[in-house]
C-alpha cells in the first residue's frame, strides 16, 4: 500500500492498494468529527461497489445515506448539483459530516463541487473508481460542473481531505474506460518521467500500483506549486489542445482520453518534426498509444482544429501555450502566437506509418 501526502492549502493522504476498499471507514474515522456520511455515486458504481462502502464506514461507526446519479457526464449538471444540497439539507448533515464520491471524474467533480458548497464546505472523501479519476481528477482539488455553455464552466478548488484508490477496483474496468484513463498515464510518462514510460512497456496491469502512485506524484509536484492554475499546472494539458479540439469537433462523441491520445501524437509528430525534441519521441506515443487500442490522429482538418482552439477560454492573450516534448519524460511550455498554431497542427497531423 502506497501512502502519498498532497500538501496543498489543505493537506490529505492519496492511499492506493489493491483490495484497501474495505478499510475506508477505518482511514475516514480520524479525519471525521461527524458521524454521517453522505455516500455519493452513480448507478454503476452504486452497484458494482455500494454495498462494500456502505460495510465498510457503517462498521467504523458511521450512518449512512446515499444520492444516485445516473452514469455520464450530462448527469455533472446544475440540477443534480441542487438536487443533491437539498438532499443533504434534507438529510441534515453539518459541517463536520463528510460526502464520499465513489466513482469516475463525473462523480468527483460534481461530489466534490457540491462539498465546497454546501454549509460553505464540509469534508469530503474521494474514490476514485476509474483510472482517470485515479490519476486525474481526484488528484488537484478542481471540482466543476458543466453549464448550458460549455463544461466546467461552474466549480471551486476544493481539495478533499483522503483520497483512497483500490487498485483491484481499476484493474477491473472494462478495457475501453481503462484505455481511457491510460491517455492520461501516457501524458504523465512524457512531460515528467522516463519510469512511467517503462512501466508501461513492462505491464500496466502488472505494475498498476506503481504507476498510479507516479502518476499521483507527479500531479501532486505540479499542483503544490501551482494549485491555483497560473503557470505550471499547464505542463498537465500536454496533447490537450489538439484534444479539446477533437472532443469538440466530434460532438464529444470521441472521449476525453482518445482525444488526448490523438492530441498528444499530433503534438509528438510536430515537435520532431520542427526539430524541437529528439527523435523517436513521435513513435514511442504512437506505440504507447497504439498498445491500448488508442487513436494515434484524427479526421479533423488542422485548420478546423485550430479555429476551435482559438475559441478555447484557456486561451491568453496573443497566444496559446502549447506543451511540447523535449526529450524521453520532458516536456516544456512554449508560448506559440496566435499565426504558428497552425503549423503545428498541420506539421503533428500526417500519421507515421
Ligand atoms: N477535476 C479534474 O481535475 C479533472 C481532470 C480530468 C477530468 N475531469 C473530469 O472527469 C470526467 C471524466 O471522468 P471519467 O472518465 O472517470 O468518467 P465517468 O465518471 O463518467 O466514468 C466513465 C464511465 O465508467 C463507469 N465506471 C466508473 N467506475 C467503473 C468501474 N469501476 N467499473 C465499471 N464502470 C465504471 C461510469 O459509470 C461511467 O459510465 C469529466 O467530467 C472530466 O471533465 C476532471
Ligand atoms: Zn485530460
Amino acid at each position: 500500500m502506497e501512502r502519498i501526502r498532497v500538501a496543498t492549502s489543505r493537506e490529505y493522504d492519496v492511499v492506493i492498494g489493491g483490495g484497501i476498499l474495505s478499510q475506508l471507514g477505518e482511514l475516514m474515522k480520524p479525519l471525521i468529527k461527524g458521524r454521517t456520511c453522505a455516500i455519493l455515486a452513480d448507478d454503476t458504481t452504486s452497484s458494482l461497489f455500494g454495498e462494500a462502502v456502505r460495510a465498510s464506514v457503517s462498521s467504523a461507526g458511521f450512518k449512512t445515506v446515499e444520492y444516485i446519479i445516473p452514469h455520464g457526464e450530462e448527469s455533472k449538471s446544475a440540477e443534480n448539483f441542487i438536487a443533491i444540497l437539498n438532499f443533504l439539507a434534507e438529510n441534515k448533515l453539518t459541517r463536520s459530516d463528510c460526502i464520499v464520491a465513489l466513482g469516475g471524474g463525473v462523480v468527483g467533480d460534481l461530489s466534490g463541487f457540491v462539498a465546497s458548497s454546501f454549509l460553505r464546505g464540509i469534508p469530503f472523501v474521494q474514490v476514485p473508481t476509474t483510472l482517470l479519476a485515479a490519476v486525474d481528477s481526484s488528484v488537484g482539488g478542481k471540482t466543476a460542473i458543466n453549464l448550458s455553455a460549455g463544461k466546467n464552466l461552474a466549480g471551486a478548488f476544493y481539495q478533499p481531505c483522503l483520497c483512497l484508490c483500490d487498485t483491484d477496483i481499476i484493474k477491473n474496468l472494462p478495457e475501453d474506460i481503462f484505455a481511457d484513463g491510460m491517455a492520461e498515464v501516457i501524458k504523465y510518462g512524457a512531460i515528467k518521467s522516463v519510469r512511467v514510460l517503462e512501466l508501461i512497456k513492462l505491464g500496466a496491469y502488472e505494475n498498476l500500483e506503481e504507476i498510479i502512485a507516479e502518476c499521483v506524484r507527479i500531479k501532486r509536484d505540479v499542483v503544490s506549486e501551482d494549485e491555483f492554475d497560473t503557470g505550471l499546472r499547464q505542463l498537465l494539458n500536454f496533447g490537450h489542445t489538439p484534444a479539446h479540439a477533437i472532443e469538440k469537433l466530434s460532438g464529444f462523441e470521441i472521449s476525453h482520453g482518445k482525444a488526448v491520445a490523438a492530441g498528444m501524437c499530433i503534438m509528438a509528430r510536430a515537435a520532431e518534426n520542427m526539430g524541437l525534441c529528439d527523435k523517436g519521441i513521435a513513435a514511442e506515443t504512437e506505440e504507447l498509444c497504439r498498445a491500448f487500442g488508442l487513436p494515434t490522429s484524427c479526421v479533423f482538418s488542422p485548420e478546423a482544429m485550430v479555429e476551435v482552439a482559438m475559441s478555447d477560454k484557456k486561451r491568453g492573450a496573443g497566444g496559446i501555450t502549447l506543451v511540447v516534448p523535449k526529450t524521453r519524460g520532458e516536456s516544456v511550455l512554449r508560448k506559440v502566437p496566435d499565426c504558428e498554431i497552425i503549423e503545428f497542427f498541420a506539421s503533428g497531423a500526417e500519421e507515421r506509418k
